[in-house]
């Protein structure tokens, strides 16, 4: 296949319309068979169950082109899971997991020319998501929904690619105890958008959340989960109301049985901060996005690491796994499946 003209170097995390998507409707306590689709555009209710009351789920994954020039995506059965659980918890019917991984599959392959190449620094971001699609008006889960998957090629998702970023303690909560933080639900995301923006304004790339309960001990970013550094420790938070990321799960495998490392994942308090020797965010959007200045109140903690590069501990996980998801290194038997 012939690829797309595009400057994929320069790409940035950005929508650009392709030319098939996945679509598959619940209707009458089933999903139909599902298929791929050209138009990029949905009609539906303007009393969507959606558009109401919020009722949307999504999940993230990339494909990637290998060294020997093969398409490939990483874990998908693990996004299948996750969605599965973002559904049963927002009232929404599941979409079989093997049929997710299969749709990805399809959904990628069709798409095959707006895969970037190998080395180009780009990745394909594909995008599946659900919504409660016919009309409610009382507050009650919607009977109709559909399943889609696009993809679009993507760069970075911080400007400056590699560059160390500042990131504050929210003045914001992002999830309650016993809330929706640990699914991928769009509202989570809804009400991140004012804090957002208020933290670019003051010139931060990025909020790291506090614990909502005691804005004591750290959480997680609106879209990254976040990792730590000490002496030879890879350190990360455990907590009920974060997304377990796919990425930080597969760090931390990458940690230990790839760098010798040992993992800790555990409650980070807020005062603890000052001790670790590097930090990063990351997910599928953030890959390893490395943190050199968290500022609390006003208060900066600069991590040893510094705002030049990321520190060496945070290079080697994301060469490790950067390695495994291009096929440079061998990955972890399941880890890597094959579209083309
Ligand atoms: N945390 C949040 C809030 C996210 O939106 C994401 C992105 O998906 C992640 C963490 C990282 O998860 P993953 O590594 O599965 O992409
Ligand atoms: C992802 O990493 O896939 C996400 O969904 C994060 C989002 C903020 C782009």
């Amino acid at each position: 296949m012939e690829k797309q003209n595009i400057d994929w170097a320069n790409l940035g995390f950005g929508y650009i319309t392709t030319d098939k998507r996945y679509v598959s409707n619940f209707k009458d306590g089933a999903w139909d068979e599902g298929a791929l689709i050209s138009d990029a555009n949905i009609t539906m209710s303007e009393c969507a169950g959606v558009l109401q009351y919020a009722q949307t789920i999504f999940e993230g994954l990339k494909a990637y082109t290998t060294e020997d020039g093969h398409i490939v995506c990483f874990r998908p059965d693990l996004n299948a899971a996750r969605l599965a659980d973002s559904a049963r918890r927002m009232e929404m019917p599941v979409f079989p997991e093997d049929r997710f991984v299969e749709s990805i599959k399809q959904v990628v392959r069709a798409n095959d020319s707006w895969v970037p190449p190998y080395g180009s620094g780009a990745t394909l971001y594909i995008r599946p998501y659900m919504f409660g699609s016919n009309a409610v008006i009382g507050v009650k889960p919607a009977t109709e929904y559909q399943y889609r998957a696009f993809v679009t090629p993507v760069g970075p998702y911080f400007k400056g690619g590699a560059k160390p970023l500042t990131i504050k303690i929210a003045d914001f909560d992002r999830a309650a105890p016993r809330g929706t933080g640990h699914i991928k639900a769009g509202l989570n995301y809804a009400m991140s958008l004012h804090a957002i923006v208020q933290a670019h304004a003051e010139g931060y790339d990025e909020n790291l959340y506090p614990d909502a309960a005691t804005r004591t001990k750290i959480e997680e970013t609106g879209g990254a989960n976040i990792i730590f550094i000490k002496y030879n420790k890879f350190i990360t938070v455990k907590s009920d109301s974060i997304l377990p990321s796919i990425t930080r799960r597969s760090l931390e495998y990458v940690a230990e049985h790839y760098l010798g490392m040992e993992v800790e994942e555990r409650e980070i308090p807020i005062e603890e901060l000052t001790e670790f020797e590097e930090a990063g965010l990351c997910g599928t959007a953030a890959v390893i996005s490395p943190v050199g200045k968290i500022v609390n109140s006003g208060k900066e903690i600069c991590f040893p690491s510094g705002m030049e590069k990321m520190g060496p501990k945070i290079q080697k996980l994301y060469d490790t796994l950067t390695g495994i998801q291009m096929g440079r290194i061998e990955a972890p038997e399941g880890w890597i499946y094959t579209i083309e």
